[in-house]
């Protein structure tokens, strides 16, 4: 496994690779690599002739008051895991090079008035932004994202399509936990109480489905929920919604394809998670 770290070292290396004419996937991650994060590789892998990772915790898609400093870091072990799965390539570029400058930003429209889009302002540009400056770096044939972060990965493939990447999105399942927990870096910030307290999130969303399929309105099935779980000692509803599966926008048609999705605090700990609700 090659470990690149800058820019010029990276588009030296894909301009190798195009002229052996592989076909290159590409999974971007935030590092502190879990088995979510390695079901994207492995996919990656069966998919394409070479593999490249990218670990950055990119600045840009926190806001001020949230964990960009204290996010889990583990190089090593990220760096073993990815040798483990035999990738290609392991980039880590440097936010000094990779950031540290930029004054263009790449905004999707419409897709992020809700959800992460509502309670994190910002985000979704510093995602779209250090997305896109890898995709222009990388020049993947596919790149694949979780659909764990499905307002992440709708928004993505919009901009993949509004900018005419010539790149297929794809998205990949949700990694849990035998006792239902999406597995998630954060999760690495819960205490024992805590994680078990953290179920609530995949509950609330079953039950959010079973409300859905009873007919029960909107407003109503998150209005006790969202009780339920403020109910809770230290739990605390940062959103529950029902939103169309494509716009994600709030809708009461439960004809169509829709997407559950939450953001529950836990102690200090923001979870989130959805799952899709199809009629067929
Ligand atoms: P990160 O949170 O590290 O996630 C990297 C990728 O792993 C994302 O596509 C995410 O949806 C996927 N993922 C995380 N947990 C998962 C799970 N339990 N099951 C399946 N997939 C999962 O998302 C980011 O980083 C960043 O925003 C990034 C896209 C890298 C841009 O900085």
């Amino acid at each position: 496994m090659k470990i690149i770290q800058t820019i010029a070292e990276m588009l030296q290396e894909i301009k190798h690779l195009r002229k052996m004419d592989k076909t290159i996937g590409f999974v971007p991650t935030m590092g502190y690599l879990h088995i979510g994060h390695q079901e994207l590789m492995k996919r990656a892998k069966k998919e394409c002739d070479i593999t490249i990772v990218s670990i950055f915790v990119n600045p840009l898609q926190f806001g001020p008051s949230e964990d960009f400093a204290k996010y889990p870091r583990d190089f090593e072990h990220d760096t073993q895991i990815c040798k483990e799965i035999d990738i290609d390539i392991l980039f880590m570029p440097e936010a000094s090079e990779l950031t540290a400058n930029t004054l263009s930003y790449v905004e999707v429209s419409e897709l992020d008035r809700h959800l992460c889009g509502k309670s994190r302002p910002g985000h979704f540009r510093g995602v779209c932004t250090i997305v896109a400056k890898l995709f222009n770096i990388i020049t993947p044939d596919k790149a694949f994202f979780g659909r764990k972060d499905i307002q992440q990965l709708q928004i993505i493939r919009k901009m993949v399509a509004d900018l005419n990447f010539d790149i297929e999105v794809i998205g990949v399942d949700t990694v849990r936990t035998e006792d239902g927990l999406a597995l998630s870096s954060r999760n690495s910030y819960l205490g024992v109480e805590e994680r078990k307290k953290a179920l609530i999130v995949p509950t609330t969303l079953k039950e959010a489905y079973a409300g859905i399929k009873n007919n029960l309105p909107r407003t109503e099935i998150i209005d006790s929920l969202t009780q339920k779980v403020q109910s809770i000692d230290g739990c605390n509803v940062d959103y529950l919604e029902i939103v169309d599966a494509t716009k994600l926008q709030p809708t009461d048609d439960y004809q169509q394809d829709l997407i559950i999705a939450t953001a529950i605090f836990v102690g200090k700990t923001r979870l989130i998670d959805n799952i899709l609700v199809t009629n067929h």
